[in-house]
């Protein structure tokens, strides 16, 4: 499915710019009410295997959004493209998918040395874990859906078993759509071109498997170059 949509958009001419421009719009300013209201359809009408307790993946949205201050379109796109790489998913992987980073919103991590540094990773997909987790019980969640949900976060960035690696595949593919750019343009000024290169590197090289390599390659080349040029 993913594939066809990859090829129709190739085929009418998508052009990645303007992709990327909604994006950053997006990123700046915080979704407006007509792109909330296609976010939401695009979620809800999407033949999400949700069971009864799908209200607990709009509780876990809002508890997000809220955390974060806003909405983030990494999350969405984390959603979209778990929702790609699994032919069956249930609520407890799109919670997981949008709630991976909550821990950022919470503990005031800092900035690493490295962005690959393993204590800094584990700390923050642990406690992403525990954070969702914890609001899941206290919302009267299943200790099922709660500890699955723990399960997939917990190993959101290095992956483990198949699930947590379509996991981390989609976040990756994601990071590359909404998140790089920032890495590219703002970050790399501060913190140094090795620094984002090793970053940059990373988040598409863990991609697991060739076929999900392909959504992730033309933003992968587009800010590598553009990293490169700000050298
Ligand atoms: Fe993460
Ligand atoms: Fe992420």
């Amino acid at each position: 499915m993913a594939k066809l949509i990859f090829l129709i958009e190739l085929l009418m001419g998508w052009n990645p710019e303007n992709y990327d421009e909604n994006y950053r719009d997006m990123m700046e300013k915080g979704l407006s009410d007509t792109e909330k209201s296609h976010a939401s359809e695009s979620i809800e009408s999407s033949n999400l295997n949700l069971n009864t307790e799908s209200v607990f993946f709009d509780a876990v949205v809002k508890f997000v959004d809220e955390s974060f201050g806003r909405k983030h379109p990494h999350f969405e796109r984390t959603v979209y493209w778990l929702r790609e790489f699994m032919p069956e998913v249930t609520e407890a992987h799109l919670i997981a998918a949008y709630g991976h980073d909550i821990a950022r919103a919470f503990d005031g991590e800092g900035t690493p040395e490295s962005y690959l540094d393993t204590e800094h990773l584990q700390r923050h997909q642990e406690r992403g874990a525990e954070i969702l987790s914890d609001f899941l019980l206290k919302n009267g969640a299943s200790s099922e859906l709660s500890e699955k949900v723990a399960h997939l976060v917990g190993r959101h960035e290095w992956g483990g078993d198949e699930e947590q690696n379509l996991l981390r595949d989609a976040d990756s593919v994601s990071f590359l759509e909404t998140n790089a750019e920032g890495f590219v343009m703002k970050k790399a000024q501060v913190e140094g071109y090795e620094k984002i290169r090793e970053k940059l590197d990373w988040m598409f090289n863990r991609i697991g498997s060739e076929e999900r390599k392909v959504y992730a390659k033309e933003n992968y080349k587009k800010w590598s170059d553009m990293l490169n040029a700000s050298k």
